[in-house]
């Protein structure tokens, strides 16, 4: 039996990198899946492949939301994947001392105010059903501080703490609308580009990346959607406003763990 049969399972940046993993993912397991990206031709390929339909959407844009409800007035699940670093176009710096307001609020205004919106968007579209699913993709770097990249630190935070503000909201309000976030670590994406290059030190970049993680690789985007699927199905029924790690053992442990061995 498909895990997600007859459920309307929407992704927020699903092109490429881990919403498309998750959008094929859902796909497999019977759901009906609706592609969105700000790249709308990005989405409607995987639209296609995956025998879903797309809609250009740009998570930080209050009238696209708008434009999602006209046309999915309801749905059962809301991935709210979009996000990024900051670092996609120039290498600026992002740490506290010297980053820009202009490029903080760039980063909030994807990775934050585009969760809020769709949030929003995903209580108001669960509410006739009075159930659904809401899974925020947060980051490793939102449990801890990133002082190289503190607009994605901070912004990721603040994706952990509201999921928890929107679970109780919607426990409080009698709804089975549940609302997690999944914590990824180094996941092998078209995000690491800009940050991996394609010099002839790019495999020593990767390396150096992984060096501190306990299983010494990236993640894959399939091993993220896996997480998807399962807070998406009913049999996470009982989990809302929980917190998934998936990051090779990054924040088992800490740096200053004393060897005996
Ligand atoms: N890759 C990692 O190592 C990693 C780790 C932790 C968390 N994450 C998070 O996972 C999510 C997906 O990351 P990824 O690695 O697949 O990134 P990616 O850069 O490969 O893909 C991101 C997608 O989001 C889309 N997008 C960007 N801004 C958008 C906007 N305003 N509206 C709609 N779509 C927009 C892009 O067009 C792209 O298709 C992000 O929220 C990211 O912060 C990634």
């Amino acid at each position: 039996m498909p895990r997600l049969k007859d459920k309307t399972c929407i992704v927020t940046g699903a092109a490429r990198g881990i919403g498309a993993a998750i959008a094929r993912a859902f796909a497999q397991e019977g759901a009906g899946v609706v592609v969105t990206d700000k790249d709308a031709d990005g989405a409607a390929n995987v639209a296609r492949e995956v025998g879903g339909q797309s809609l250009r959407l740009d998570v930080a844009v209050e009238a696209d939301w708008a434009t999602l409800t006209k046309t999915w007035p309801a749905c059962d699940v809301l991935v709210n994947n979009a996000g990024v670093t900051g670092f996609e176009e120039t290498m600026r710096p992002h740490d506290p001392e010297h980053a820009t307001l202009e490029d903080w609020r760039a980063v909030h205004a994807v990775n934050l105010d585009g969760t809020f919106l769709g949030c929003r968007y995903a209580i108001q579209a669960m509410r006739a059903k009075r159930a659904g699913s809401i899974i925020n993709i947060s980051s490793r770097s939102g449990l801890v501080g990133i002082p190289a990249a503190a607009a994605y630190a901070a912004s990721k935070a603040a994706v952990r703490n509201h999921t928890k503000s929107v679970a109780l909201y919607c426990a409080e309000q009698g709804l089975n609308i549940r609302c997690n976030s999944i914590h990824p670590a180094a996941i092998l994406t078209p995000m690491w580009e800009p940050m991996l290059g394609d010099g002839p030190d790019r495999a020593a970049r990767m390396a150096a990346f992984v060096a501190d993680t306990p299983q010494r690789r990236f993640g894959q985007p399939d091993e993220v959607a896996a997480i998807a699927v399962l807070l998406a199905s009913d049999e996470a029924a009982y989990m809302t406003g929980a917190e998934l790690i998936i990051d090779g053992g990054l924040l088992a442990g800490s740096a200053a763990t004393p060897q005996t061995y």
